[in-house]
């Protein structure tokens, strides 16, 4: 009986356990007050495009008999609201509402009667316009967003016609008998053609991508991989934040820890990146084989006077200069296991595995290893974010970072033991002055690409333990160039 109770419970525990989550997003109501302004310009836009059906009929004129009347070209011209409110729709998606809306229509009319036959220009002024609706919001295939119209209502108070041209004295007379017809016709299209605007953005979904290529080595999977949870005031949504290596199959030995993103109602936008994220991208480079350098006398400055060759390095290794005297040297370093980062409180911190092995150049071009040491390092780190001023970025990140730990152990020798302990204070001291080197360019960080014309405003980085926060505000601009 037990096992009974047991079973659902353990199913939903998997279920929930093998979400695979590195990234994750909440959009406030603060966030959504902002947006909406955007969603609300945007449903302008598409009511604007509307091109409403042409509207025939016939009424009797006093004195002329029969008239055919017809409308037609009849466009938006012009929309003003003030009254429009946006609000998450729990469990659904977002919810729109225009109160109290001006619309003015244009278009063409042409009247027939027996006595022959009129045209002009004609003006329609709604003067109260509701309309509500909700958009709903789920994951769809292929963990895309999926979006669809999940309800739509309308309803005109008031609405004036106007003529022009032509005997229009004459018409506007009688305008007031077809405005009825005329509202309810009008209204009648307003809900399907914001089901058009929806269906267009969900189609653009169908097919945007998930998974961004980085370089060369690696693409990152930003496919949605649950159902967004909606409240009141919070949407929050779940995103792979993997790496893979490019054009190979999305599978990986790691397993995200979960977390929870923690109340900030104070920002727009909450962005969690776990440490998952981080090392996910850890190992596709070291896998890809990315994490390998080679220096050779060339690649160091000229200003440096230590040179890789056997005469510098023979200072510590006399059997070097005894076995190779005055010959150039290579040192390849190259990652021995994916490095390690850890996402705490107090900051980032690494771990790095090398090894470098160090080659005498020959006479002959060819290079001959001499010793293979391994590097052992921790690294601690701290990250930084930006806002910029110019519309081209959506804001600067930087860090700065320190060495904690340094380590050197032989792995095999063909010149006699090294002394890896002397050896390694010296490097320890040149690793420190190249710190402050590398702190600087860090410090100045590096500007991220603007693509959707939006500006971090007073972003903050907090970390926590396994993952670290962003917490910002935008700032959008529809028109300004990128
Ligand atoms: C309305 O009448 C015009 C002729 O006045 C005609 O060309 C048009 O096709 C008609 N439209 C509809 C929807 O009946
Ligand atoms: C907007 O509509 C609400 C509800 O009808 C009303 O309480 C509020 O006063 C309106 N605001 C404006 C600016 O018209
Ligand atoms: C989707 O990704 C492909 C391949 O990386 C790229 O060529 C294409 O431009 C991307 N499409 C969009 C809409 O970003
Ligand atoms: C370093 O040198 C080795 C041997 O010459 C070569 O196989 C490797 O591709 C080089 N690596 C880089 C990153 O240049
Ligand atoms: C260095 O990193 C390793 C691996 O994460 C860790 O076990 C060790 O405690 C770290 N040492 C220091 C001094 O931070
Ligand atoms: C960003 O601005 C450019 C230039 O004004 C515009 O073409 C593009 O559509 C805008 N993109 C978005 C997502 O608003």
């Amino acid at each position: 009986m037990f096992w009974l109770f047991a079973l659902p419970l353990l199913i939903a525990d998997v279920q929930v356990a093998g979400v695979n989550t590195g990234l994750k997003v909440q959009v406030t109501q603060k966030g959504l007050e902002y947006g909406g302004q955007f969603v609300v310009e945007l449903l302008k836009s598409v009511l604007m495009k509307e091109k409403i059906q042409d509207i025939n009929g016939s009424y009797q004129v006093p004195l002329v008999g029969n008239a055919q009347y017809s409308v037609w070209g009849l466009h938006v011209s012009q929309i003003q609201e003030h009254n429009s409110t946006v609000g998450f729709a729990e469990g659904t998606g977002v919810s729109l509402g225009i109160r109290d809306a001006q619309v003015l229509l244009k278009g063409h009319w042409r009247l027939t009667t027996s006595l022959g036959s009129d045209s002009g220009t004609a003006d329609i002024r709604i003067r109260q316009l509701f309309l509500s609706t909700v958009l709903g919001v789920d994951r769809g295939s292929g963990g895309r967003l999926r979006v669809w119209c999940a309800g739509c209502h309308s309803a005109i108070g008031d609405l004036d016609l106007t003529f022009y041209g032509g005997s229009s004295w004459l018409y506007n007379l009688f305008a007031s008998s077809f405005k009825g017809s005329l509202q309810s016709e009008v209204n009648k299209q307003l809900c399907p053609e914001l089901r058009k605007g929806i269906d267009d953005l969900a189609r653009v979904l169908r097919t945007a991508n998930v998974s961004a290529k980085m370089d060369s080595f690696a693409e990152m999977d930003y496919s949605v991989v649950n159902k967004p949870v909606i409240s009141a005031d919070q949407f929050n949504m779940d995103l792979k934040g993997q790496f893979f290596r490019v054009g190979q199959p999305h599978t990986s030995p790691l397993v995200p820890a979960p977390f929870l993103l923690p109340d900030q109602p104070g920002s727009m936008l909450l962005l969690g990146i776990s440490e998952f994220f981080a090392n996910s991208a850890a190992l596709v480079y070291f896998t890809s084989g990315a994490l390998r350098v080679n220096y050779t006398d060339k690649t160091i400055p000229k200003s440096i006077p230590f040179r890789l060759n056997t005469k510098s390095l023979g200072l510590f290794l006399p059997e070097l200069k005894q076995q190779f005297p005055d010959m150039a040297m290579e040192i390849h370093i190259t990652a021995r296991k994916q490095p390690l980062l850890n996402f705490h409180p107090g900051g980032v911190d690494a771990a790095v595995f090398g090894a470098a092995e160090a080659f005498v150049v020959l006479p002959s071009a060819r290079l001959a290893s001499v010793f293979l040491l391994n590097i052992d390092a921790n690294l601690t780190g701290q990250v930084l974010l930006e806002p910029v001023k110019s519309g081209k970025s959506i804001g600067r990140v930087g860090g700065s970072v320190a060495l904690k730990r340094f380590r050197l152990s032989q792995d095999r020798s063909s010149i006699g033991e090294i002394k890896v302990k002397f050896l390694e204070k010296v490097l320890y001291v040149a690793l420190q002055l190249a710190s402050s080197r590398v702190n600087k360019r860090l410090k100045k960080g590096v500007a991220l690409p603007n693509i959707y014309n939006a500006t971090l405003v007073n972003p903050q980085v907090a970390m926590y333990q396994g993952f670290m926060l962003i917490a910002t505000d935008l700032h959008y601009h529809p028109q300004v160039a990128a």
